[in-house]
C-alpha cells in the first residue's frame, strides 16, 4: 500500500476528492489526511499479527492531533505517549488510563507524579534514578503494585537513519545491559511497583528485519533473567518503527515485521505489545503547499512555496525525501527544481533537484507521506503560525480537524506580560 493520492483527468485526489478543491476551501499550506487509509494499515497490522495476542498501539508523537487520537480510541487501540502534554492529548480525546504506556528518557517528577497517579496500563522506565523516583512518588501518594515496564536498549543498530536510531548503546534511551540487574533491584518484590513488562524501541523508519531479531533475543534474555527473579511479567513491547515507502519502491509489509517478532516472543509466552506511529499515519497524509514565485538558478529552476521547515520539518531536519506531485498535472518539460520554503534558513527547502514540470505562481504541489512527523514537528520559527489539518472520512466528508493557526494565537500568551 502507497500513497492514497491518485491523478484522475490530470488532477490530483482521492476518491474521488479533488485536492485543488480542499485547497481553495482551507487554504494553504495544508494537511490533507485520508482516514480510511489509516483505518487499512491498522487492520493490516491487526490480521499480521493476528496469529499471536498482540495489542496495538498507537504512537502520539506521529500525529497528536485530538481528533485523530479519538478516532483511533474508537478502533480500541492502545495508546503510547512520551509526555505529560502527550497523556494530556490522549486524556482529552477520552482514552482510558488503562489503555496507555508512558515512555520516555525525561520525564520529569510532575510527569511521573500524574503517571503513577492516574493508573496508566504502565510506565515504561528508562533509568535505574527513573525507578527510584516512581518508587518514592508511589509512596508518596499511597499507591502499591504501580505497573512499570523496563526500557532495554539492546544496543542493536536499527539500520535507519542514525538521527532517528534509539537502541545502540551509545545512544541515550532505555538501560543498557550493566545497568539492568540495577535497575530490576528497584522494581521486584518492591510493594509499591510491579514489573509487568519489558520494553524496546529500536528506531523509526526501520526496513530491515535483522535488528528486531538482535534486539527481541536481548529482551527476552532479559525477561528470564527478570522471571528468575519473580517478576510477574505480561507483556513485551517491541516498540515501532515499522517503515515505510517514501519514495513508491516497495518496502517490507506488516506481515515480514510479523514474521520477524512474533515466534520470539512467543517463546516467552506473554503477550505482545506494538507501538507505531509512522507505519499506521505517514503515508494517509499530504502536506499541499501554494508556489509563491518562481526563479532560476543556474542548473535548476527555483519554486518558493508557502510551507517550509516550519510546517514540515523532516526535509530539514534529516535530509528526508518526500515524493512532491504537482496537484495538476502539465505536460510541459519536467527539469530539476528546488521547492523552497519561506523560511529565512539555507535549510529551509522541502525538496532539492526533483524533476517537476513549470510551475506557474498559484501552482499547487502536495507532498506525499507526510501523515507522520509533519504537523507534530511543525513550528512557529519566524512566526508562522501552524497550518490547518483536514481529513476526509469514509464517507469521502472533508472535514477540518484544526483550524489554521492565527498571528493573535501565536502572540496570545506573551501579550500576557506586555
Ligand atoms: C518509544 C517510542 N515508541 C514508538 C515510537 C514510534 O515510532 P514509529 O513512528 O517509527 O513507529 C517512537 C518514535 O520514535 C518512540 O520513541
Amino acid at each position: 500500500m502507497s500513497t492514497p493520492f491518485d491523478y484522475a483527468d490530470g488532477e490530483l485526489g482521492v476518491d474521488g476528492v479533488s485536492l485543488a478543491d480542499v485547497a481553495s476551501e482551507f487554504g494553504t499550506p495544508l494537511y490533507v489526511y485520508h482516514r480510511p487509509t489509516i483505518g487499512a494499515r491498522l487492520a493490516t497490522v491487526r490480521e499480521a499479527f493476528g496469529g499471536y495476542p498482540t495489542r496495538v498501539c498507537y504512537s502520539v508523537k506521529a500525529n497528536s492531533n485530538l481528533r485523530l487520537l479519538k478516532w483511533l480510541d474508537s478502533l480500541e487501540v492502545g495508546f503510547d505517549v512520551v509526555s505529560g502534554g502527550e497523556l494530556e492529548r490522549a486524556v482529552i480525546a477520552g482514552v482510558a488510563a488503562e489503555r496507555v504506556v508512558f515512555a520516555g528518557v525525561g520525564k520529569t517528577n510532575a510527569e511521573l507524579e500524574r503517571a503513577v497517579a492516574s493508573e496508566l496500563w504502565m510506565i515504561t522506565l528508562e533509568s535505574v534514578e527513573e525507578a527510584e523516583a516512581v518508587t518514592r512518588l508511589a509512596n508518596a501518594l499511597g499507591r502499591s503494585a504501580v505497573p512499570v515496564a523496563l526500557r532495554i536498549n539492546p544496543d542493536v543498530d536499527a539500520l535507519t537513519h542514525p538521527h532517528i536510531t534509539t537502541g545502540r548503546g551509545m545512544d541515550k534511551f532505555g538501560l543498557i545491559p550493566s545497568e539492568f540487574a540495577d535497575a530490576l533491584d528497584r522494581v521486584v518484590n518492591r510493594p509499591e511497583v510491579e514489573l509487568v513488562g519489558l520494553h524496546m524501541h529500536l528506531g523509526s523508519q526501520i526496513t530491515d528485519m535483522r535488528p528486531y531479531e538482535l534486539g527481541l533475543e536481548e529482551v527476552v534474555r532479559c525477561a528470564e533473567q527478570a522471571r528468575e527473579m519473580g517478576a510477574p511479567l505480561k507483556w513485551i513491547n517491541a516498540g515501532g518503527g515499522f517503515g515505510i515507502s517514501y519514495d513508491g519502491e516497495p518496502v517490507p509489509a506488516a506481515a515480514d515485521f510479523a514474521a520477524a517478532i512474533a515466534p520470539t516472543i512467543r517463546a516467552t509466552g506473554v503477550e505482545l505489545v506494538l507501538e507505531l506511529g509512522r507505519f499506521l499515519v505517514g503515508p494517509a497524509g499530504c502536506l499541499l503547499t501554494k508556489v509563491l514565485y518562481n526563479k532560476s538558478r543556474p542548473d535548476r529552476r527555483l519554486a518558493i512555496v508557502d510551507g517550509g521547515m516550519t510546517t514540515l520539518l523532516r526535509p530539514a531536519l534529516y535530509g528526508a525525501e518526500h515524493r512532491v506531485w504537482p496537484v495538476k498535472e502539465h505536460g510541459g518539460a519536467r527539469e530539476p527544481t528546488d521547492v523552497g520554503g519561506p523560511i529565512c534558513e539555507s535549510t529551509d527547502y522541502l525538496a532539492r533537484s526533483r524533476p517537476l514540470p513549470p510551475l506557474g505562481s498559484g501552482a499547487l504541489l502536495a507532498v506525499l507521506d507526510a501523515g507522520a512527523y509533519g504537523m507534530s514537528m511543525a513550528s512557529h520559527y519566524n512566526s508562522h503560525p501552524c497550518p490547518a489539518e483536514v481529513w476526509i472520512t469514509e464517507d469521502g466528508e472533508v472535514e477540518l480537524i484544526r483550524r489554521r493557526e492565527t498571528i493573535e494565537d501565536l502572540l496570545a500568551i506573551e501579550m500576557e506580560a506586555l
